[in-house]
């Protein structure tokens, strides 16, 4: 399937997806959402793909919210739809079985902020800027950044940027726990794919299941967690990378996974 507002490239097992909308600053209307979850749904079955980049086309912005455009005639009820939209999409973002990197290269306000947090981990350019502006376009942030900003910056940090819509740079968001790390603009693409190549010589259903024990078991209470976690262990013994990794160690030499 072809897209209009997205950029595919699949490079070895890392598959890079570009939002592609440069002119509005990559903001995100119900196209691109409809094709951000094709696009997803589709990586997300192809075992070949070992870790996903997600990043925004041009110099300016990673995504710079949700289509004001877009929005500013939505009724109560097309509201609502859209924010369920937003919210399914970054949710299969969330539990796509494969680490997905964001690569920040500019702006992620409000929509875009929130795709950034439904991705693994956050690498992001000197020049990111990232807010949750939605106060001042007269409505709360409606693609989850009431619920995972706080859990990843922790409540207080979430209220002030959520209440007063400042944009925070790269080192700030750092600083707070919302970046990864932090690179000079045009170094970031390379270190997000060295990073994902990292990831992909690991065996990849430990880190299939790994992801898995994280995101589920955050939502559980510790112990239904860690029972959750022995569970997942206990299944890796059923695999050949367990085997070969093993093996490989106690030969001291290189193991070759092959996600069996
Ligand atoms: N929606 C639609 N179009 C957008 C947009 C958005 N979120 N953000 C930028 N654009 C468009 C601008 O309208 C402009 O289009 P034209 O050239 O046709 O006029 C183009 O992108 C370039 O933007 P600017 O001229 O404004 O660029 P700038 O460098 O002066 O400012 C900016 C950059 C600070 C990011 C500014 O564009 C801005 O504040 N954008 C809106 C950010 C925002 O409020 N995002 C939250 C949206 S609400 C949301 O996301 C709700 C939710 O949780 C679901």
């Amino acid at each position: 399937m072809g897209f209009e507002n997205i950029l595919l490239e699949v490079d070895g097992g890392t598959a890079i997806v570009t939002i592609n909308r440069p002119k509005a600053l990559n903001a995100l209307n119900e196209d691109t959402l409809k094709e951000l979850d094709q696009v997803f749904t589709d990586l997300g079955a192809d075992d070949s793909v070992h870790a996903v980049i997600l990043t925004g086309a041009g110099e300016k912005a990673f995504v710079a919210g949700a289509d004001i455009s877009f929005m500013k005639e939505l009724t109560a009820v097309e509201g609502r739809s859209f924010a369920l939209l937003g919210q399914a999409v970054f949710n299969r973002i969330e539990n796509l079985p494969q680490p997905v990197i964001a690569a920040i290269n500019g702006f992620a306000l409000g929509g875009g902020c929130e795709l950034a947090m439904a991705c693994d981990i956050r690498l992001v350019s000197d020049s990111a800027k990232f807010g949750q502006p939605e106060v001042n376009l007269g409505v709360p942030p409606g693609f989850a950044g009431t619920q995972r900003l706080p859990r990843l910056v922790g409540k207080g940090r979430a209220k002030e940027l959520l209440y007063t819509g400042d944009m925070i740079d790269g080192q700030e968001a750092y600083r707070i726990g919302l970046a990864n790390k932090v690179y000079p603009a045009g170094e970031l693409l390379d270190a997000a794919k060295a990073l994902a190549k990292k990831i992909s010589g690991k065996g990849q259903i430990a880190v299939r299941l790994t992801k898995s024990a994280i995101n589920q078991g955050l939502e559980m209470d510790a112990a239904r967690g860690m029972a959750y976690e022995a569970e997942v262990f206990g299944l890796a013994f059923s695999t050949n990378d367990q085997t070969e990794g093993m093996t490989a160690f106690l030969e001291k030499r290189k193991p070759e996974f092959k996600g069996k």
